[in-house]
């Protein structure tokens, strides 16, 4: 049935109806039909209603897709500030883990000097007693401690460094700062028995923030530890390299940690993957190490080699 009432030519739109009256509620190709009609016929006076009707119709839609608009400006806008609280979390809780683990590192690195100089002290009052001690032995006695509180004081000046917030980008060598992070893991990696290889002498330079590289390095090598724990391996290696060409900088990490099983990998750089039971892991670090990368202008990528993982840094130059 044709509910068209124009397409009877006897059908006139009566000159003054009001537009928002029923010729409103024609469909798009009804109006149309009654234009060209009304175009065609001898009374185009009121192609004017017509017109009002098209714009009256036009306005609405707009007014509907302004506000469509809004909305889905809103959505994006209160979308964007969910990411971003989840970003900031994830970088609050990497943080926390990091300061806990570097808690560790500290506490550990304090017990080997501080025992020592218990010893010492005690060894004097016994030496003092077996009148041993002159002034060699005191000059000597000083030195020894003065050695011990120098390793308690470069492990806490690391530390704190490390957690002071600096925002500010600047040009750093890549050795002296891997250099910085293994002063505060020493200890810890010894007594896991993990022997850490620097195999470049060249010192680089890169240009970014340094505490955030040497957060990156500590979570890669971190993981590392982790995951020679986990595999119970007996010799336990770490390898680092990095060079500068013109085109590239590059930093290896690389273990022999058996490797990444096969369906962590494609998801390994996500937030909150992890494999770690018990919550010992939040599986952010990776995740922060990529944010990192990035804004050192380059990318971190992994993949399984030998009988372990290796970690790449690159920085395009
Ligand atoms: N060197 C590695 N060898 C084997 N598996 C690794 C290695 N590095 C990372 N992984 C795997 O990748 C997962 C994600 O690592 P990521 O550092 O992001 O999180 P996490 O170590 O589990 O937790 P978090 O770092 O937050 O404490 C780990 O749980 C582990 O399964
Ligand atoms: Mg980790």
């Amino acid at each position: 049935m044709n509910n068209n009432p124009f397409a009877n030519t006897n059908s006139v739109i009566k000159r003054r109806e009001n537009p928002r009256g029923k010729y409103a509620q024609l469909n798009t190709e009804d109006l149309l039909d009654a234009v060209k009609l009304s175009a065609n016929s001898l009374h185009r006076g009121y192609l004017d209603i017509l017109l009002e009707i098209f714009l009256f119709r036009y306005n609405e839609k707009q007014t509907a897709l302004d506000q469509l608009n809004q909305n889905l400006e809103e959505r994006i806008a209160l979308q964007l500030k969910l990411a971003q609280d989840a970003q900031k979390r994830y970088e609050q809780q990497a943080k926390m883990a990091a300061m806990g683990e570097m808690m560790d590192a500290v506490a550990h690195q304090w017990k080997q000097p501080l025992n020592a100089i218990s010893m010492m002290s005690d060894m004097l009052v016994d030496d003092f007693s077996g009148e041993l001690v002159n002034q060699e032995y005191l000059d000597e006695f000083s030195q020894d401690i003065q050695t011990q509180i120098q390793h308690m004081v470069s492990t806490l000046t690391e530390f704190r460094n490390f957690f002071r917030p600096k925002e500010t980008k600047e040009s750093f060598g890549v050795k002296r700062s891997l250099s910085s992070v293994l002063i505060l893991v020493n200890d810890e990696f010894m007594k896991n028995n993990i022997n850490i290889h620097i195999e470049s002498d060249q010192e680089i330079l890169i240009f970014g923030i340094e505490n955030e590289f040497k957060h990156l390095v500590l979570n890669i090598i971190n993981n590392a530890k982790d995951a020679f724990n986990e595999q119970d391996i007996k010799v336990r290696d770490i390898y680092i390299n990095f060079s500068k060409t013109e085109a590239m900088i590059s930093l290896h990490i690389r273990d022999n940690a058996g490797g990444i099983p096969a369906k962590v990998i494609q998801h390994i750089f996500k937030p909150e993957v992890t494999t770690k039971v018990d919550g010992k892991g939040t599986g952010i670090g990776l995740y922060m190490s990529t944010q990192i990368a990035e804004k050192l202008g380059g990318t971190l990528s992994v993949k399984n080699v030998e009988d372990g993982a290796m970690f790449s840094l690159e920085v395009p130059l």
